[in-house]
């Protein structure tokens, strides 16, 4: 199967529609492509969303009311997810702190709420289970490698900081026992954007981790980094096959404990990434020597993901009036505003810009920046002090304002009541 598509006729009007009334940029969500990404990934018994990749409290409602959990990984990921409706707290573990240290005010929140704890480091388990005996853990455990679509997205092996060194889960275990913590499950997650050869090994090393566990475990997790296709004709995952892999580690893990033990997945762009589109204003075209620029009201401190990995999205342009810019085309690279060389939206792999064939679109037409739900505007910044970018859900037909466009007097004001410390 490959891509699938919002950019369906409808999509545009809600596109235009939305612009029409809050402008540009902003970013355009689709509720029903989410859902039916839930659904693809129902054959695991818990699917526990990695809100990084969009943590829109609306967002987190909808995943909350088709049974996702959430993962949370600072202070302000528990607050929105529990702003969005999720319960903390046991039996049902609907929220789990994963991260790699645990400040002193997340502490204290975590063990007000009874929110499980994934622990990525071994001092992380000391500090719950010096301040919190009988708090419930989970092991983060790197496997000793990794991958990612980039190697900033690579969570695993010598070179990641992130989850427990295999060979000190021992060490971490001890902690667990001398502090009497409540071990939940062991969890995985290698890299964001993986490819699946990696696969296997992940499985065998989950259940290397099992065997010196030695005790019940209520689950285990595979951790998220589905990839998704960005680029017209790239495959989708075989998801029934990735499935069916775990499942058979998870049935052994079970063989090996003699007590049940769930199979969680922590997905966040597969769930929402072809899901959401950036849409902007084309403000300006320029002509260098032979090529074009297409500048556009929207750069990368609202869409991050070209500059930080050179990362690939499918940009289309449309007329007011709604119609696909046609026409002969021109090497073309799409930038934005910023004064920094590097916005740019259109960036090879590793490298710099690239110029793609497209259709000159014209001053005013709209810029369609596909595939941004996932990593989109949870990455946004500030930079060139422009405030974040509205957001739109079209959920059934209908487009409802899920965040307003931030002010540049909002930005101003954190910086007015300062004063002496
Ligand atoms: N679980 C953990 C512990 C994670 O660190 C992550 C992502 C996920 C789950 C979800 O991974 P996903 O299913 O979305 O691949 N900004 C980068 C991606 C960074 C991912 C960070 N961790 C990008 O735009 O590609």
């Amino acid at each position: 199967m490959t891509r699938p598509t919002i950019l369906q006729p409808e999509t545009i009007e809600a596109a235009l529609t939305a612009v029409s009334r809050v402008g540009t940029p902003l970013w355009l969500y689709d509720a029903e492509a989410i859902r039916q990404r839930v659904r693809k990934v129902s054959a695991f018994e818990c699917v526990r969303y990695a809100q990084k990749a969009n943590s829109n409290t609306h967002i987190l409602r909808l995943l909350r009311e088709m049974g996702v959990m959430v993962d949370a990984v600072s202070l302000g990921e528990i607050e929105r997810a529990l702003r969005a409706g999720y319960v903390p707290g046991t039996p049902a573990h609907e929220i789990v702190f994963t991260a790699d240290i645990i400040d002193e005010a997340t502490l204290a929140r975590v063990i007000e709420l009874r929110i499980p704890v994934n622990c990525g480091s071994p001092d992380m388990v000391k500090q719950i289970g010096e301040a919190a005996p009988g708090h419930a853990v989970w092991l983060r455990l790197n496997p000793g490698f990794g991958h990612g679509h980039n190697r900033k997205t690579n969570t695993g092996g010598p070179s990641s900081k992130h989850g427990i060194w295999h060979d000190e889960l021992e060490e971490s275990l001890k902690l667990i026992d001398k502090h009497g913590l409540k071990l939940v499950g062991l969890h995985m997650h290698i890299g964001s954007g993986v490819d699946y050869s990696h696969l296997h090994r992940v499985c065998d090393s989950m259940l290397d981790a099992v065997r010196q566990a030695n005790r019940p475990l209520e689950a285990i997790s595979a951790g998220g980094g589905l990839s998704v296709p960005y680029a017209p004709g790239e495959p989708e995952i075989d998801i029934a096959e990735y499935h069916a892999s775990w499942e058979k580690a998870r049935a052994e893990a079970e063989r090996i404990t003699g007590s049940p033990i769930k199979l969680e997945l922590e997905p966040g762009r597969y769930l929402v990434g072809n899901a959401g589109v950036l849409i902007a204003e084309v403000r300006a075209i320029k002509r260098v020597a032979d090529k074009h620029f297409v500048l556009i009201d929207a750069g990368f401190n609202d869409l991050a993901r070209p500059i930080l990995y050179g990362s690939y999205h499918e940009i289309c342009f449309v007329t007011p009036e709604g119609h696909e810019v046609t026409g002969p085309t021109h090497p073309v690279a799409v930038a934005g505003p910023l004064c920094e060389a590097g916005d740019v939206f259109t960036q090879k792999d590793g490298g710099f810009v690239e110029f793609r064939e497209l259709a000159l679109p014209k001053v005013g037409d709209i810029a369609i920046l596909r595939d941004t739900g996932a990593y989109g505007a949870t990455m946004s910044s500030n930079y060139n002090t422009r405030p974040l970018a509205a957001e739109v859900l079209r959920d059934n037909g209908v487009l409802t304002l899920i965040r307003k466009r931030q002010t540049v007097a909002q930005l101003l004001d954190l910086e007015d009541n300062g004063g002496p410390l």
